[in-house]
């Protein structure tokens, strides 16, 4: 493992759900973080952060799924009979799912063979993974016959999403549903402003602009949707925030966010302004800071 990397979490032992399911505020410590002590150098996150990422993504689920299933049943997911999710990780997101809804298939594809190996952890019936890049026009050709797609926090790993939703609309068939949920760096508020809080923002923006992504495409998305010819376009901004969400599984969410985009990152964030962040983190329970994380989330029909 590379110099400052996080060492490798056996996500099995690794009980996250004792350290979450408390209200209470807590301290990074009490998180159970494993922090890196020195500025990391260049990293593949996804292998080298593998446990983490685990813990991220699960996180994620237990914050959120409530709302995003909401969301998909409030624009039609209860029509569908087959629905493929990609980019689909860990595939926590999709168990759950096909846990809710046995009487639909559920296909989960991921460019990553280790991913897919993982959503074999996490068995359901109506559930098949698989294999397949996203960007590779070839790969999503056989995806006609499904009548949703659920596309959750991928776009910011994709080279170009314009022509890749212009790609998918052509193999669709009529009426089928997509859902977009992912990150919109316009909707990251703090009140009051923080220097930390920038710092963070900063951060992701960088991650963005390094790997080529637009850390602004949450917002422009019902226009792309539009040009590639989805129409029925709904977008909702959700409440990750210090009002509505636990305390202590936001301060976690948000601090292995900026570890995953920092050991991302190249000097990034210098070892002062990582303290900055850990301590503004440390004090959200009782600053009085109102926090929200800007996630999109977008539904449409071909
Ligand atoms: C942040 S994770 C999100 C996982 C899951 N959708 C969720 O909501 O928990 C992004 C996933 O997209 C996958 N991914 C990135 N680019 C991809 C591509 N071109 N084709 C397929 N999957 C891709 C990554 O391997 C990763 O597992």
């Amino acid at each position: 493992m590379k110099k400052g990397a996080v060492s490798k979490v056996d996500y099995d032992n690794y009980d996250t759900s004792k350290m979450i399911k408390t209200s209470k505020p807590l301290k990074l410590e009490d998180l159970g973080l494993r922090l890196p002590n020195d500025p990391p150098t260049q990293i593949n996150i996804w292998t080298d952060l593998e446990g983490l990422v685990d813990d991220q993504l699960n996180l994620q689920v237990k914050m959120q799924f409530k709302h995003h299933h909401q969301f998909m049943l409030n624009s039609g997911l209860n029509k569908c009979s087959s629905v493929i999710d990609l980019g689909t990780g860990n595939g926590t997101f999709l168990h759950e799912l096909a846990k809710a809804h046995p009487k639909i298939s559920f296909i989960g594809v991921d460019n990553q063979a280790h991913m897919i190996s993982k959503t074999k952890c996490v068995q359901t019936d109506n559930v098949k993974c698989l294999i397949g890049d996203v960007n590779n026009p070839q790969a999503i050709q056989g995806i006609g016959n499904v009548d949703g797609v659920l596309m959750r926090y991928i776009l910011l790993h994709m080279n170009d999403t314009s022509k890749a939703l212009s790609n998918l609309h052509k193999v669709l068939k009529k009426n089928t549903r997509l859902w977009i949920i992912d990150l919109d760096l316009e909707h990251y508020v703090c009140n009051p402003p923080h220097e930390a809080f920038e710092l963070i923002k900063r951060l992701v923006k960088r991650f963005c602009d390094e790997h080529g992504r637009d850390s602004n495409v949450g917002s422009k998305l019902i226009t792309i949707l539009k040009k590639a010819g989805f129409r029925s376009i709904e977008q909702k901004i959700e409440p990750l925030n210090t009002e509505t969400v636990d305390i202590a599984m936001l301060q976690k969410f948000i601090i292995q966010e900026v570890i995953v985009y920092r050991a991302a990152l190249e000097n990034a964030v210098t070892d002062e302004e990582f303290e900055k962040i850990k301590t503004f983190i440390d004090e959200l329970p009782n600053s009085g800071t109102s926090l929200n994380y800007g996630v999109t989330l977008v539904s449409s029909i071909k």
